[in-house]
């Protein structure tokens, strides 16, 4: 047997890891921009994390969600917390698609309705359901069409009391930030528009937190820019810095009954060890405002370089240029060894590094992306 030959592959086998480093099997380093796609929040194989999961592994690492769960609690209450939604539920999963999923079977319970608005160019997962979401129908086979679903623009708040008017709306979902379209912010008086409109008309508001949350943009959560508190928040990515997990933030008034959601795998005591770590070293170590700190730095830098546009917030950037970034990309990596991320817009560059990320680091990725500029301008 071999892997299902889905992924275009870098030219890299990383071995090991450290903070925002990677090595291969020859021993070069890489600097980590990407973070594994936005997943590393607080860096590579940090010791806390590590301690963490090697104890939770020796003492008990799974139990199925038939018995008492203290570190379920434990997870929940320090989300709640550092997250700003004290009085919200956690219902743990172990991937972002999945947390979407739920969060709109939860929200068509609640309502008892089943249309759903959602962006154009958003992007919210692979399952059936988040496909049907994903402004992608490149992406959806037969079997995932026909989800009752309504796109409008991001940002788009015309748009959304049009699609909101006179329908049974279960749902609104929108992207914190839209992340995979390129780095898109829309207006905060978006955001509280369609807080109020849903409330309006018995719809709910799912944020969908699973790229721009934990810290990336600075807050825990983008929207908290916009002062809003959404019904269900949905969460993975960073929430496990590489362990599968993932989760809906509920609000207090939907509430729950035995059997209405389900899963084997998700907060399990190994998951929730590994959200516990990385949740204390994010507060321990302020990694928040390094995202907004170290963030604001690397944009102010970029600015003074020959880009079209540099977008979003803290540590997740969206770097546009007039022509496609495949060559620049390629450049990064193998004349200065640094990991990048691409969009589906093919002339953004995406960087979504680990929230400790320096200033040195940085300055380092400016150097020598202004070294590739000035190549690929003269030849
Ligand atoms: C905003 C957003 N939502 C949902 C998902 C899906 O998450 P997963 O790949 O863990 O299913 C992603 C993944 O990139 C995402 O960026």
């Amino acid at each position: 047997m071999k892997p299902f030959d889905v992924y275009p592959l870098l030219p890299v086998t990383p071995v090991r890891a450290k903070g925002c480093y990677l090595w291969d099997e020859t021993g070069s380093r890489y600097l980590d921009l990407y973070g594994g796609h936005a997943v590393i929040s607080i860096g590579h194989a940090h010791k806390a994390y590590v301690r963490a999961l090697n104890a939770q592994t020796g003492s008990l690492g799974f139990y199925s969600n038939s018995v008492q769960n203290p570190l379920q609690k434990e997870l929940a209450a320090k989300l709640g917390q550092m997250s700003g939604y004290p009085d919200y539920q956690l219902f743990l999963v172990n991937s972002g698609a999945e947390a979407i999923e739920n969060a709109v079977k939860l929200a068509s319970f609640h309502t008892g309705k089943k249309k759903v608005i959602a962006c154009k160019n958003g992007f919210h997962g692979r399952t059936s359901l988040a496909l049907g979401l994903t402004d992608n129908p490149g992406l959806r086979a037969p079997v995932n069409q026909g989800h009752d679903v309504e796109f409008i623009a991001y940002g788009d708040t015309a748009g959304l009391e049009k699609a909101l008017a006179g329908k049974d709306v279960a749902a609104v979902v929108l992207e914190g930030i839209q992340g995979i379209a390129g780095v898109y912010e829309a207006p905060e008086a978006f955001f509280q528009a369609a807080q109020d409109l849903t409330k309006a008309h018995g719809a709910l508001l799912i944020m969908d937190e699973i790229q721009s949350g934990y810290g990336r943009t600075g807050r825990f959560f983008a929207h908290q820019q916009a002062g809003i508190a959404p019904d269900l928040i949905t969460v993975a990515k960073g929430m496990g810095n590489g362990f599968p997990l993932g989760g809906v933030l509920i609000s207090p008034e939907i509430k729950s009954r035995h059997g209405l959601l389900g899963t084997t795998f998700g907060g399990t005591h190994l998951a929730c060890a590994a959200g516990l770590a990385v949740l204390n070293v994010l507060e321990a170590e302020n990694l928040a405002d390094n995202s907004r700190v170290v963030g604001e730095f690397l944009s102010g830098k970029l600015r003074k370089l020959p880009v079209r546009e540099i977008r979003g917030r803290g540590l997740m950037i969206g770097l546009s240029f007039d022509y496609p970034v495949k060559e620049l990309r390629q450049r990064l990596l193998q004349d200065f060894r640094i990991f990048t991320g691409t969009a589906t817009d093919p002339r953004v560059l995406r960087l979504l590094p680990p929230l400790c990320l320096n200033r040195e680091q940085a300055a380092y990725f400016v150097r020598s992306l202004k070294t590739v500029l000035t190549e690929i301008k003269s030849t």
